[in-house]
């Protein structure tokens, strides 16, 4: 028995995250919008080139603030990939908005844009495109289609940051994006997540919508003399000794990367081979698509050898995992009417993918001895 465990994330600080948030400490500053904030702000904008950035909570409540911004109203309906994490679909629910589940692309496991058009109705307000583990959806077809019929694109770039599709950066399609830090992603504060805006019409009404529906963000701007409330809102700002932590990470942005571009191309490397032979279907990257290495998966033939494997691994101190369940068989995805049959790649896929360790701290012998094993696997 090996005595090596492999976690399959491991939160690591790679640069000032603790030297920041003493600062911010000593700024006298540890509420919502400090100076490491702004600093945050400021990365994400001239990073991406972005109109504006705000740090949010979660990327749950980045999307919450979108739902909100766009005025879904209890019968809208929103385009959602039926494969993609509960918070996609939540947040505008939440508001009294109808999902409607459309299934994925075999290839990239990302909306697939050539059922888009026949999921419309004249009540859709939103299409959400889920760049799944940062690969970029069809953004040409999926923009063309909502700019005909005049539907909000909000991108869920979870995983994507620093992503590209033909060369621009993920997020920055839509009129909005939602990013989460959550200790999963590339870049972490613990939880966290950011609201990116494209639309310059849409971010007074963020930003109040941010501060608990105040003008709060205007009178310290000086702009009004009082801050009353104007909107509904609530309390989206993560404390600025997040943000600390989280503009430490941003900081170390190249060395992140790097180091997940070489895990990446490690499991990539090491499983091509075996993954041809016994029938499991690797990530595929579209030529005109940068990922942003944020996980490495793979699709087993079927359910019984998935479970197998991810068992097989635990036993040996390896852990993998899967991910996401078909949105619309869930107890809440019936209750709208989803049924067996209505989303088959991604029924198929769901029980299929199995995620394997990948995060900032992950060594190349850890690396060797999931790939050792997976060659051993008895199929
Ligand atoms: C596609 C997607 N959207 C949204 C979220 C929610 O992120 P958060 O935990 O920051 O709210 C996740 C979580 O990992 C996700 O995978």
């Amino acid at each position: 028995m090996n005595e090596l465990k492999v976690d399959f994330n491991r939160p690591v600080v790679v640069g000032r995250e603790f030297e920041y948030m003493k600062q911010a400490l000593e700024n006298g500053h540890i509420s919502g919008d400090g100076p490491f904030t702004k600093k945050c702000h400021a990365f994400l904008e001239q990073e991406l080139g972005l109109l504006k950035a705000l740090l949010t909570t979660s990327c749950t409540h980045a999307l919450e603030m979108s739902a909100i911004l766009l005025d879904i109203q209890p019968g809208d309906e929103v385009i959602i990939p039926d494969f993609t994490f509960v918070s996609t679909v939540n947040a505008f629910v939440l508001r009294g908005a109808k999902p409607v589940f459309v299934d994925i692309r075999p290839d990239t496991l990302n909306l697939d844009e050539s059922k888009l058009e026949a999921a419309l109705t004249p009540q859709t307000k939103a299409i959400l495109p889920v760049h799944y583990a940062g690969i970029g959806c069809e953004m040409d077809a999926i923009m063309e289609i909502a700019g005909r019929h005049g539907i909000a694109v909000v991108e869920d770039n979870a995983h994507g940051l620093l992503g590209k599709y033909k060369g621009k950066f993920l997020g920055t399609f839509g009129s909005m994006a939602s990013q989460s830090f959550h200790e999963t992603k590339n870049f972490t504060s613990g939880e966290g997540g950011a609201l990116l805006i494209n639309d310059p019409s849409l971010v007074e009404r963020a930003e109040i919508i941010r501060e608990k529906g105040t003008n709060r963000s205007r009178f310290f701007r000086g702009q009004v003399d009082k801050y009353t409330w104007v909107d509904i809102g609530s309390s989206y700002l993560p404390s600025d000794i997040l943000a600390a932590f989280l503009f430490a990470q941003f900081e170390q942005r190249e060395k992140i990367q790097l180091h997940r571009k070489q895990v990446w191309e490690m499991y990539q490397a090491g499983l091509k081979e075996w993954a041809n032979r016994c029938e499991v279907q690797l990530p595929h990257i579209p030529n005109h698509c940068e990922q942003s290495y944020h996980m490495f998966y793979m699709l087993l033939p079927d359910l019984e050898l998935r479970q197998k494997l991810i068992a097989y691994l635990r036993e040996r101190g390896v852990y993998s995992v899967f991910h996401y369940l078909p949105l619309h068989l869930s107890d809440m995805g019936r209750s709208f009417g989803g049924e067996v049959g209505d989303c088959p790649v991604t029924e198929r896929v769901s029980d299929q993918l199995v995620r394997l360790p990948f995060h900032n701290a992950l060594t190349s012998a850890e690396q060797e001895l999931v790939i050792d094993l997976l060659q051993e696997f008895p199929f």
